[in-house]
């Protein structure tokens, strides 16, 4: 419908719930209660709306997913609507019986979250001391029947010990193996004089990275994203506005990506109020930044701004307050200093600092005092 592209991947964030706290979540500073959350019903109707529109992969998100007791009900609506679906989980609260009811729904993969390679790595940054639950879900995965996929965050706090997980994934038998490094918004912004490595500490890793890549082969792949801060440009965030996927917020807000609640400046479309076909096609908040109409210098005039799409409109919002501008990231962004600032004070401070005295230190993610439950 006039150019604009049809999505092919839907992120169905089911809870903010979860139960550990890591100090980099990409969900929203304020998390939503269970109270606000969509119903079954809305689910299967959006599952509906999305294939409708073309989306052909869901990834039931959250939070975590498992705290819903509706997931196979979800899962075997795309089943039944021809979608591959995949579970994003930390792991806890899955057993052999859950994954069993899972895939006779129809899940089609999973990827499991670790945090580091150890109790003790996992409860630095998740405030969680359950590595040993990480451990039986692989199994239980793997025993379901299930491409094993796992992912990593990386930072300050556990680039040194990438060695040791992957050593961990490949005994755990992963097929694949996302090491993703952090991304500075919402929880992680909040830590970022504590999460964001040196650069000797991310050439160490990409040697490493290199080095374990290359032993493995095809045994598991390994996936690399890049730090972007030490970028000169930024990244295709999203592949541009709008253009490939969207994402379902548990009270049924709808946004371009994950992480665009943060933008706070902006209105978005919910599908308690419109279905989904209006909201990609017609809504405000999606046309707002598509193509590189929208943009001005130095992207606008920029050979590369087919290629990155002036980078990433969360990351401009949450540095200087306006969507609009050019990624900071970039070179030619005028407010590049920024990120320089960050990565001087990152290769000011002692990489052994960690441990003990970043427990304290560290921003947890919990919901607001008055939503516990
Ligand atoms: Fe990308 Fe804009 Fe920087 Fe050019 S000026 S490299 S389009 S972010
Ligand atoms: Fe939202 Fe990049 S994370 S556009």
């Amino acid at each position: 419908m006039n150019g604009i592209p049809q999505p092919f991947g839907l992120l169905a964030e089911v809870t903010h719930q979860c139960p550990l706290h890591c100090v980099y979540c990409s969900n929203p500073l304020t998390l939503l209660d269970r109270r606000d959350e969509l119903g079954t019903d809305d689910w299967l109707r959006v599952i509906g709306e999305a294939a409708a529109l073309g989306v052909v992969q869901v990834h039931f998100s959250g939070g975590e997913p498992l705290v819903r007791g509706d997931l196979e009900t979800l899962i075997a609506e795309c089943h039944h609507l021809g979608l591959y679906t995949n579970l994003i989980t930390s792991g806890l609260g899955l057993t052999e019986s859950r994954a069993t009811s899972l895939v006779s729904a129809g899940l089609n993969s999973a990827q499991l979250s670790i945090q580091g390679d150890t109790a003790e790595s996992t409860n630095l940054v998740a405030a969680s001391k359950r590595f040993d639950k990480k451990e039986e879900a692989a199994r239980i995965i793997r025993e379901a029947g299930l491409p094993l996929n796992m992912n990593v965050v990386l930072h300050r706090l556990n680039l040194s010990r990438l060695d040791e997980i992957i050593d961990v994934c490949v005994a755990w038998g992963a097929e694949r193996l996302e090491l993703a490094n952090t991304q500075y918004y919402g929880w992680a912004l909040r830590n970022r004089e504590l999460l964001m490595p040196s650069r000797a500490q991310l050439d160490e890793a990409v040697g490493v990275y290199e080095r374990r890549k290359a032993e493995l082969g095809e045994h598991m792949e390994l996936l690399w994203i890049l730090p972007d801060y030490y970028e000169p440009y930024p990244k295709p965030c999203m592949g541009g506005w709008a253009q490939t996927a969207l994402t379902v917020a548990p009270d049924g807000a709808v946004y371009p990506c994950p992480v665009a609640a943060e933008i706070t400046t902006m209105k978005f479309p919910s599908v308690r109020d419109r279905d989904l076909e209006w909201i990609w096609f017609k809504s405000e908040a999606f046309e707002a930044f598509r193509g590189t109409g929208w943009m001005s210098d130095p992207c606008r005039s920029c050979p590369r701004k087919e290629t990155d799409f002036g980078g990433c409109r969360c990351q401009a919002f949450v540095l200087t307050g306006d969507p609009a501008r050019t990624d900071p990231v970039c070179v030619h962004s005028p407010d590049h200093h920024l990120v320089q600032d960050a990565v001087v004070r990152a290769n000011q401070q002692d990489v052994t600092e960690g441990g003990e005295a970043s427990h304290e230190k560290l921003v947890y993610r919990r919901p607001p005092t008055s939503a516990r439950r």
